[in-house]
């Protein structure tokens, strides 16, 4: 069993649990970054990729256990890639649902960067 308790454990608040699951394998997920947005994300069952991209540099993490979270702060260009069948990507966020958060398009992403 893992816990993840508000504040304690994670730099937040958890407003939203969504969790993504019966991604066909091949299939890729995100390609949007969030302005306010904080995030764990879990791989609560199988594996998949998560690759942060900053405007300058891209990293890439291989979630496949449950008991780890990646932090995905605000901010980032989201790449989900790899889904292995059965895989399930828990995600707590630090607000309710806001397409007025989202950054979909990679240059208005660029452009938002360069103003920080
Ligand atoms: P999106 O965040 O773009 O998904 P992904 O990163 O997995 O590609 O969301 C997909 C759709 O679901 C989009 O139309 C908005 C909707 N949605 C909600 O209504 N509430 C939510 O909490 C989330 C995460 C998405």
């Amino acid at each position: 069993m893992s816990v993840v308790e508000n504040q304690k454990d994670i730099p937040f608040d958890i407003k939203r649990v969504y969790y993504l699951y019966d991604v066909p394998g091949g299939e890729s997920r995100g390609a949007h970054a969030h302005k306010e947005l904080y995030q764990l994300m879990i791989a609560a069952s199988g594996s998949f990729r998560v690759t942060l991209d900053d405007g300058q540099e891209k990293k890439s993490f291989y979630l496949n256990r449950p008991y780890q979270g990646l932090l995905v702060k605000p901010g980032l260009w989201r790449d989900l890639s790899d889904f292995s069948s059965g895989a399930v990507c828990l995600v707590l966020a630090s607000e309710v649902y806001d397409e007025n958060d989202y950054i979909r398009n990679y240059r208005d992403f660029l452009a938002f960067k360069k103003k920080q």
